[in-house]
C-alpha cells in the first residue's frame, strides 16, 4: 500500500483538527509572551518566546503521550487518535523552534560553533543548579528528530517493523531527557514549587496511565471466559457488546484479535495493521472495509486483504455465532484467507456460521 494511502470519511475532521491545533498554539504563544510582558516588563519578547515555545512543546509531549493509553481505556478517545500524527508534527516543530531560538540567543555570537558550543560551554556536571542542561535537551531533540524523519513508509520498510518500533518506543528516552531538561535548567530558577510539583505530575500522568491501561487489559485477557468448545472455538464475549461497525479486541493464545460487527455480520482479523504494527481493534468498518485508525489502511473483515490496487494482507480467525454469545477459533489462518462472516439473526439474538 502506498504512503498516499488515505483514510475515507474524516478529512473534514482533520482539517477542524488541524485548525483548532494551530489556534490553540497561537493563542497559547500570544497570552504566553503578552502575559510575561506584563508581568515581567524587563523581560525580552525573544526570551519569553524561547520559554513560551517551550512550554508548549512540553504541553504537547504530555496531550501525545497520553492519547494511546487513555484510547485503550476508553474508545470515546478515539478521535484524538485518528490525528495523533498531525500533534506529532505540531510537537516537533514546537520543540525545533525553541531549540533553534535559544541556540540563536545564547550560542551564536561567540567565536565557537553555536552546536558545539551547546554542548561544551558548560561543563558543571558536579553541580545540581549550574548543571548543564541545554545538552539534554539537544540529546530529546535529536531523538524526536530521528522519529520525525523515519515516520515515512520508506523508513518502515527499510529498517523492518521491529527496529523501527524500538526506534520509537525512545520517545520516552527523550520524554524523560526533556523532564531533567527543565527540571535541572528552568525549574532551579524559579523559586514557586508549583512548577516542580507540575512536572512531576505531568510524569505520574504520563507513565501511571501506561501501567493502568496495561493493567487493565492484561485484566481483561484475563477476565474473558476460557469456554472451549469441541471444534477448539473459544468463547469471548456476546454478540451485543461488540458495537456496530466496531471491534472487540481479545487476547486469543497470546495473540491480539480484533472481532469486528458490521451490521449483521461478524469476522475476527488479527488486531495488527501491517502499516506500523496499529491497533486494528480500535479502528471502524467503514464502506464494508476495517479502516486502521492510525493512518487508514484498509481491510475486508472477511479475507484480511486490502482493496485493489492493494496487496496487503493480515491473518484472519474462524467465528461462529451461537445464542448470542460470539466464538472464534484461536488458530490463524494464514494472511488473506477468506472466512465466512458469521450471520447474527437480529430478531431473536441467535446466529449461524
Ligand atoms: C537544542 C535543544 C534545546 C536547547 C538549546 C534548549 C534550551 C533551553 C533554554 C536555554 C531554556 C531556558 C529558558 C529560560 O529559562 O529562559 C529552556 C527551557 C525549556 N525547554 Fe529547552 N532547549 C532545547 C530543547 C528542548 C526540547 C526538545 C524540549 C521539549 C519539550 C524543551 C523544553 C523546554 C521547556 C519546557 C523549558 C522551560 C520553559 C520555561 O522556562 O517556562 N527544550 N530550554
Ligand atoms: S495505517 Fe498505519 S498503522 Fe495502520
Amino acid at each position: 500500500m502506498s504512503h498516499a494511502y488515505r483514510a475515507v470519511g474524516w478529512n473534514r475532521q482533520k482539517r477542524l483538527y488541524d485548525l483548532a491545533t494551530g489556534l490553540g498554539v497561537v493563542l497559547f504563544l500570544g497570552f504566553f509572551v503578552g502575559g510575561g510582558l506584563w508581568r515581567y516588563p524587563d523581560a525580552t519578547v525573544e526570551t519569553l518566546l524561547i520559554r513560551g515555545l517551550g512550554t508548549a512543546a512540553i504541553l504537547l509531549l504530555h496531550v501525545i503521550l497520553s492519547i494511546g493509553p487513555l484510547c485503550r481505556l476508553d474508545q470515546r478517545f478515539l478521535p484524538l487518535l485518528y490525528n495523533r500524527r498531525h500533534l506529532g508534527v505540531t510537537f516537533f516543530l514546537l520543540a525545533l523552534a525553541h531549540g533553534a531560538f535559544s541556540i540563536v540567543q545564547f550560542h551564536a555570537l561567540g567565536d565557537t560553533n553555536p552546536l558545539v558550543s551547546v554542548l561544551t560551554s558548560n561543563g558543571r556536571f558536579d553541580s545540581v543548579s549550574g548543571f548543564p542542561f541545554q545538552p539534554l535537551g539537544l540529546a530529546a531533540l535529536v531523538i524526536f528528530f530521528l522519529m520525525a524523519a523515519t515516520s515515512h513508509d520508506f523508513w518502515l520498510a527499510n529498517l523492518t517493523a521491529p527496529v523501527w518500533k524500538a526506534l520509537h518506543m525512545m520517545v520516552y528516552v527523550a520524554y524523560g531527557l526533556v523532564l531533567l531538561h527543565v527540571a535541572l535548567g528552568a525549574l532551579q530558577s524559579e523559586t514557586a514549587p508549583f512548577y516542580g510539583w507540575l512536572l512531576g505530575l505531568g510524569a505520574v500522568w504520563v507513565f501511571g496511565l501506561q501501567i493502568v491501561a496495561g493493567w487493565r487489559e492484561s485484566r481483561l485477557d484475563r477476565g474473558r471466559s476460557e469456554a472451549l468448545d469441541s471444534e477448539g472455538f473459544l468463547e469471548v464475549c456476546s454478540v451485543a457488546e461488540i458495537p456496530d461497525a466496531r471491534a472487540r479486541i481479545v487476547c486469543l493464545a497470546e495473540e491480539r484479535v480484533a472481532v469486528f460487527r458490521y451490521g449483521d455480520k461478524i469476522s475476527a482479523v488479527s488486531n495488527v495493521c501491517q502499516h506500523q504494527n496499529g491497533p486494528l481493534g480500535e479502528g471502524r468498518v467503514v464502506d464494508g472495509c476495517i479502516v486502521c485508525p492510525w493512518h487508514g489502511f484498509q481491510y475486508d473483515p472477511a479475507t484480511g486483504t486490502s482493496p485493489p490496487p492493494f496487496t496487503e494482507k493480515i491473518p484472519t480467525f474462524r467465528v461462529r455465532v451461537s445464542s448470542g454469545r460470539v466464538w472464534v477459533h484461536p488458530q490463524a489462518n494464514p494472511a488473506g484467507t477468506r472466512v465466512e462472516p458469521a450471520i447474527v439473526a437480529e430478531a431473536t439474538g441467535e446466529a449461524g456460521v
